[in-house]
């Protein structure tokens, strides 16, 4: 059969960021005019998909969150995140060990104290629970990297993420007055022993005070992941049940990101950078697949995290107990998608499941 490029020309409209350009390709076609370049060719054996496949998983993208609670020889079972407990420092040194065991690197800690108090104390208290738990991980297992999320929403009886006032006329957080705070809780958690510091709280200047903080402390070496790009998400709900640290009035929309917005995700990641972030995070993850893409194409030379939030986690866990979706391929389809769209690694409650379906 004779070959020769015809004349019919093809075009699209590719949409990046925010460059729309023309595509024009020719399509060659046989004399025929059946089509001579067939991507079909590259799908049909499972070999060659997998040399060809753009986005690879490894367990080693993961990093665990995991609810440590006060108390003793306790996990209480959270209702609405199947297979994930609140946990007591008693019961890390098992689950650090499976974790490693999986190959996951990295667990997230986030506490659920004795006491609340209104400014948190237990968040920067010597023997706050995760000061315990931080210990409790670091004695077992040495290598698996410990983070901290550095917030107070879990540690204050009000349940928001800072020293909450009315000088405005109104109760909100005061932004300055947090950030004095979440240094001693920053510095504390490096006394305990965590490997990296990731505040969570989108209090402007978060980022300079830490590192100037952990600096002046001594602890220079210790990286800070910025939850730099968070948004007010109702994603967060099983979350605030696990942590316990719903607030007890209003919401967080005075600090946290508005969904509707995309441009100002960029400024907020920008600042982070100047002030020194090691590494970026959009959160949450698969509603804001385009932040993620937007913030890696910004930042291409720095790490960037997305955090696949509990609400995220629960609609699949939820989907598959009816039987209604296949979980193995969805979760996976999910953590995928996350890293095609540029993240370089992923906060997940399905860090074991997948590691176990990956193995
Ligand atoms: C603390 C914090 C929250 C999450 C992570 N860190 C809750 C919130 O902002 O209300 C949510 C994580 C999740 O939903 O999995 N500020």
């Amino acid at each position: 059969m004779s070959v020769g490029p015809s004349r019919d020309t093809i075009s699209w409209e590719t949409s990046d960021s925010s460059n729309v350009a023309q595509i024009e390709m020719t399509q060659p076609t046989t004399s025929a005019g059946f089509p001579s370049i067939r991507l079909r060719r590259l799908r049909s054996n499972p070999r060659l998909r997998d040399l060809v496949r753009e986005t690879e998983l490894n367990p080693r993208d993961f990093i665990l969150p995991l609810f440590v609670r006060h108390g003793q020889n306790q996990r209480v079972p959270i209702r609405s995140m199947p297979g994930h407990d609140q946990m007591t420092v008693d019961h890390l040194p098992r689950e650090i060990d499976e974790i490693a065991s999986l190959g996951i690197p990295a667990v997230i800690l986030f506490g659920i104290p004795e006491h609340k108090d209104a400014v948190g104390s237990d968040a920067y208290a010597a023997n706050g629970v995760i000061q315990q738990a931080v210990r409790a991980i670091k004695a077992t297992r040495s290598d698996v990297l410990v983070m901290t999320d550095v917030c107070f929403c879990e540690f204050t009886d009000h349940g928001h993420c800072g020293i909450v006032n009315d000088k405005h006329g109104h109760a909100d957080v005061d932004n300055d007055a947090t950030l004095e705070i979440l240094v001693k809780e920053a510095v504390a958690q490096c006394l305990a022993g965590a490997d990296l510091i990731a505040p969570s709280g989108m209090m402007d200047g978060m980022i300079a005070a830490l590192r100037s903080g952990l600096d002046t402390a001594g602890f220079e070496n210790i990286p800070i992941m910025s939850y730099a790009a968070k948004y007010a998400s109702a994603f967060y709900g099983p979350f605030r049940d696990a942590a316990e640290s719903a607030p007890q009035f209003g919401d967080r929309r005075s600090y946290q990101m508005d969904p509707a917005n995309a441009a100002e995700a960029l400024r907020e990641v920008a600042l982070d950078v100047a002030e020194g972030a090691d590494i970026l995070m959009v959160k949450p993850a698969l509603s804001y697949l385009d932040v993620i893409r937007r913030v890696k194409q910004a930042h291409p030379e720095i790490p960037l995290a997305a955090y696949n939030v509990s609400g995220e986690f629960s609609m699949v866990k939820a989907a598959a107990a009816n039987g209604w979706i296949d979980e193995q391929r969805i979760t996976l389809e999910i953590l995928t998608s996350i890293k095609r769209a540029g993240a370089d690694m992923i906060l997940t409650y399905f860090a074991k499941d997948a590691a176990k379906w990956l193995a």
